[in-house]
């Protein structure tokens, strides 16, 4: 069902804009997959660098579980991977990571009953701009391998496909097991941002809400839902 109809451009804005344009008349899985975005989004109004070496798409979903969306594709995004050969790891709640750089990330976007899942993937980029040297990296730069678009693209929609079907059947437990086997932070400490709020504890699980559950230094158990995560061993802030 994923990518039953697709919309293939060569530059866009925004997969994300794109797809919302679409909102009332495309069916439920109808993906807008870009070869380039000038003006990429990611989470909190940040630009995402889009060149034509990465995988840059949105799919558009009408689920029963709005707040497990995320992280079934960030499943979906790494097992895809893992067919191609490589073994990525996801901090939560959107970030794809290998060798503990940040590779991709997931932007869901809610609009009335229907959810935009922008997926970025850094594929065979074998530079940034300097300003994001630091902090993205690339499947390319971390493994030297070159990877095919459109393999990576169509094992996205097989296991996306799959693990949505898992969530509107409400298998939340399986597709939660599946999350923790890729999720980097599980056990470590970390620090929550969460607007101007900040605070520090060691990431524990996460609920079936998808909100990372967190042991604060005070002791007290938060269960964080939209804010971002930081490893305090390694920051990995992507401000792309
Ligand atoms: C993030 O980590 O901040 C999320 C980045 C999401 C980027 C993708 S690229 C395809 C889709 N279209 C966009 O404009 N953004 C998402």
């Amino acid at each position: 069902m994923i990518g039953s109809k697709v919309y293939s451009l060569d530059i866009v804005d925004s997969t994300n804009e794109f797809a919302r344009a679409l909102i009332g008349t495309a069916p439920e899985g109808t993906v807008v997959l870009a070869r380039q975005q000038t003006c990429g989004k990611g989470r909190f109004g940040k630009t995402w660098y889009s060149p034509e070496e990465g995988l840059w798409m949105s799919v558009i979903l009408r689920p029963r579980n709005m707040s497990l969306i995320t992280i079934a594709t960030g499943v979906a995004v790494c097992d895809a991977l893992v067919r191609c050969g490589v073994f990525p790891s996801i901090k939560w709640p959107n970030d794809i990571l290998l060798n503990g750089k940040k590779i991709g990330g997931i932007l869901t976007e809610i609009v009335d009953s229907t959810v935009i899942v922008g997926i970025g993937l850094n594929l065979n980029m074998q530079s940034f701009p300097v300003e994001l040297s630091e902090i993205a990296s690339s499947v390319y730069l971390e493994t030297k391998k070159v990877l095919k678009k459109k393999t990576v693209y169509d094992d996205v929609c097989t296991q996306l496909d799959y693990y949505y079907a898992m969530l509107e059947q409400n298998r939340i437990q399986e597709l939660l097991k599946k999350w923790r086997y890729y999720a980097a932070v599980l056990g470590q400490e970390v620090i929550i941002e969460m607007g101007d709020k900040q605070m520090t504890g060691t990431a524990l699980d996460i609920n079936e809400n998808g909100a990372l559950i967190v042991n604060l230094a005070d002791g007290r158990t938060e269960h964080v839902i939209g804010g971002t995560c930081r490893l305090m061993k390694r920051d990995m802030g992507y401000g792309m």
